[in-house]
């Protein structure tokens, strides 16, 4: 008689953690992987907003992009098969790292603030570092946020290690919590 091979739950991937901590080059090479479909908050807010996310910041304020991400996460994406890269204030709020870990399975990326600031100097897109002393907030913010990424999900190091090593440490974690999903 034919058994029938159960297949496993697909909880969706989500990738929290700190600007420059590499999420979207990460999450877009593990969907791949996975099969899975991607999307990176900030992109899906840019789309539906048809502005850039610094332009948002000027026009609305911040706590209306807080919204937008809020949504995105309730109502803006399948509910299973998808790798997710948050942006990186989403999950720094009271209450979202637990929102989060019943969407899916979450990991946080972690880098110091010595590479977030030599990732991020280059790119004027992110509002909240452009300030006189970029170096000075990323600690700051580090220091509020840190709490909430520990507690989000498993925290994986970014710092001197190679793209693939980083991935494949990802892909261990999601198919071991992939066989205990309820
Ligand atoms: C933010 C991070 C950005 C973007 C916005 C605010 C933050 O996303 O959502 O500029 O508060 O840390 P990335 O983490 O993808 O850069």
């Amino acid at each position: 008689m034919k058994t029938k091979k159960s297949r496993l739950p697909q909880p969706n991937l989500y990738l929290v953690g700190f600007m420059g901590t590499g999420k979207s080059t990460h999450g877009r090479a593990l969907a791949r992987r996975l099969g899975y479909r991607f999307f990176d908050s900030d992109q899906e807010i840019e789309k539906s907003q048809k502005r850039p996310i610094k332009t948002i910041f000027a026009e609305e304020g911040e706590p209306y992009f807080r919204k937008l991400e809020q949504t995105f996460i309730e109502e803006g994406h399948p509910p299973e098969g998808c790798v997710v890269s948050c942006g990186g204030g989403l999950v720094a709020r009271e209450g979202m790292p637990e929102v989060l870990q019943r969407k899916g399975v979450v990991i946080a990326l972690v880098a110091s603030p010595e590479c977030i600031l030599a990732r991020t100097s280059q790119n004027p897109d992110r509002p909240l570092l452009q300030v006189p002393d970029p170096d000075q907030k990323i600690r700051d913010l580090l220091a509020e946020r840190e709490p909430y990424y520990r507690q989000a999900g498993i925290l994986v190091l970014t710092d001197h290690r190679r793209m693939k090593e980083i991935q494949n440490h990802i892909l261990r974690i999601y198919r071991r919590k992939q066989k205990e999903w309820r």
